[in-house]
Parts: C-alpha cells; sequence; structure tokens
C-alpha cells in the first residue's frame, strides 16, 4: 500500500539565503492519522505550505496517491482532494457562515463535477453536524467566536470530502472543551477515510489520535515512530526527542 502523502528530501525556505525545512523525509500512510510535533519555529507549519502550495520546495519531491506535486497550486491541489485547515484561520470574514461553507465547493464544482444538488446535500449534512453553525448561518463568519470559527474551518473541511487534510494546530486558543470538539471532528473526519497530518501543540492529544508521530527539530525529522510505542512514557519521550533537559 503506497502513501497517501510523501516528502522526499524537502529544503524550503522564504528566502533564498535561510532553509527552514532541512532535507525533510515524511510519509502519510493511506487512511492513516499521521502526528507532525516539535517546538515553535520548528517548521511544522512551512511543512504544511510547502504541501499545500504556498511555498515551492527549493530542493526535494512531493508525492500525493505516487504522483508528483511538488509546487503545485492550492487551487489544483483541492481539485486532486487535498485540504488544508492553517493554523492561522482560512475564513471569509465579511460572508456568512454558509457563504463560507459554499464557496470553496462551489468554486470548482465543475471541474470536480460535483452537481448542485450534491453541494446541498453536503452543506445540509454539516448543519446536521454543527446545529451551532446552522444556527448562525446568515451571521458573518466575523461574528463567530474563536471556538465556532474553527468549528466552521472544519465544517468547511467536510463539505469537500478531502483525500488528504493538513490540519495545523487545531485546538491552539481553544478552551479545553472546544478543544475536545475538535479533535472528535478530527476523528470523524479520519472515520470517513480521511487520511490526515496533523500538527498540534497537544502533543498528548496527538499521539491519542496519530497512529504514526514525526518530531520535527530545526526543520529535519529528529525522531520518528508508531505512536503506540512510547504511549507509556510519554512525559520521558517526549523530553528526549524535543532535546529538552529539567
Ligand atoms: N512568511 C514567513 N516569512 C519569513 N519567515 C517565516 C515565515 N513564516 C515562518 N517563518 C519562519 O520560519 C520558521 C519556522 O516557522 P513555522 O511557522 O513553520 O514554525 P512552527 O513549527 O509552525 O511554529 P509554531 O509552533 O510557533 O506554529 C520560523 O523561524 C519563522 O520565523
Ligand atoms: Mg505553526
Amino acid at each position: 500500500m503506497s502513501a497517501i502523502l510523501q516528502l522526499e528530501n524537502v529544503t524550503a525556505g522564504y528566502s533564498a539565503d535561510i532553509d527552514i525545512l532541512r532535507g525533510l523525509n515524511l510519509k502519510v500512510e493511506r487512511g492513516s492519522v499521521t502526528g507532525l510535533i516539535g517546538l515553535n519555529g520548528a517548521g511544522k507549519s512551512t511543512v504544511m505550505k510547502s504541501v499545500f502550495g504556498f511555498l515551492r520546495p527549493r530542493i526535494g519531491h512531493v508525492f500525493y496517491n505516487g504522483r508528483e506535486i511538488t509546487a503545485s497550486s492550492p487551487h489544483d491541489l483541492a481539485a486532486k482532494g487535498l485540504w488544508l485547515i492553517p493554523q492561522d484561520g482560512g475564513l471569509f470574514d465579511h460572508m456568512s457562515v454558509e457563504t463560507n461553507l459554499r464557496l470553496p465547493i462551489e468554486t470548482r464544482r465543475a471541474a470536480a463535477g460535483i452537481s448542485r444538488a450534491e453541494i446541498d446535500r453536503r452543506v445540509g449534512d454539516v448543519m446536521q453536524q454543527f446545529p451551532i453553525l446552522r444556527e448562525k448561518r446568515r451571521q458573518l463568519a466575523t461574528r463567530l467566536s474563536g471556538g465556532q470559527r474553527k468549528l466552521l474551518e472544519f465544517a468547511i473541511a467536510h463539505v469537500q470530502r478531502p483525500t488528504l487534510c493538513l490540519i495545523d494546530e487545531p485546538s491552539i486558543g481553544l478552551a479545553p472543551k472546544v478543544a475536545e470538539e475538535v479533535f472528535a471532528h478530527i476523528s470523524t473526519l479520519a472515520k470517513t477515510g480521511t487520511s490526515i497530518l496533523l500538527v498540534d501543540h497537544n502533543i498528548r492529544k496527538v499521539i491519542e489520535v496519530a497512529s504514526y508521530v514525526y518530531v520535527l527539530t530545526l526543520g529535519t525529522v529528529s525522531a520518528e515512530g508508531e505512536s503506540s510505542a512510547f504511549r507509556t512514557d510519554l512525559h520521558g519521550q517526549v523530553k528526549e526527542w524535543l532535546g529538552i533537559n529539567y
């Protein structure tokens, strides 16, 4: 079974003279949740941006479903079944909740061969799944709370039915109860067959939902393994991985 996503020797950065990712190798197996953890500034979001076409790797290759997608545009990648829930949010603030739900899929409706009826059905489904969004469907996204905004981003992802979803720091800044809800939506996405690359600062949660975890240090993989192998001594393992001595 080939990996759904594979990064091979990826080197990338925001300016010509500074590499943020340095020869990075990483895989997401089909149907799995794969975790990516690391200290602030390690390059986790840069990995997501390099896969989703916001940043062009200087060296190396990105493969999706066995085909090279290095430096493809986000629009083309969405059409191929990739989706990104970014760390800093990706909503249209001055559009309604319902427009935010519909717009991304409607812009690629014809290319993706999805009927209007199918879009209505999917939007109806997520309105059921996220009652708060149904209640607020006519409100502007800017009027939602931080937790509701994150739920809207998950609802948008559900409407896409992605094959691979990149999820960057979904629980950051959320109250514990909302964070739990967000992780439940990650599990739901995974159960519907979506492969997931998950970054979160809540390492315990990442290890709980992911089957395999990579540790990123200064733009390169410093450790990796099956998450089951270190659930027993998480504290010691993570300290060692991250090079923390205290
Ligand atoms: N747009 C940008 N322009 C220049 N440098 C950037 C840009 N975005 C990130 N960087 C730099 O790249 C490095 C990695 O940043 P990145 O956001 O990938 O880290 P991260 O692991 O996601 O951190 P965090 O846990 O804080 O989200 C940092 O040194 C950061 O300052
Ligand atoms: Mg980040």
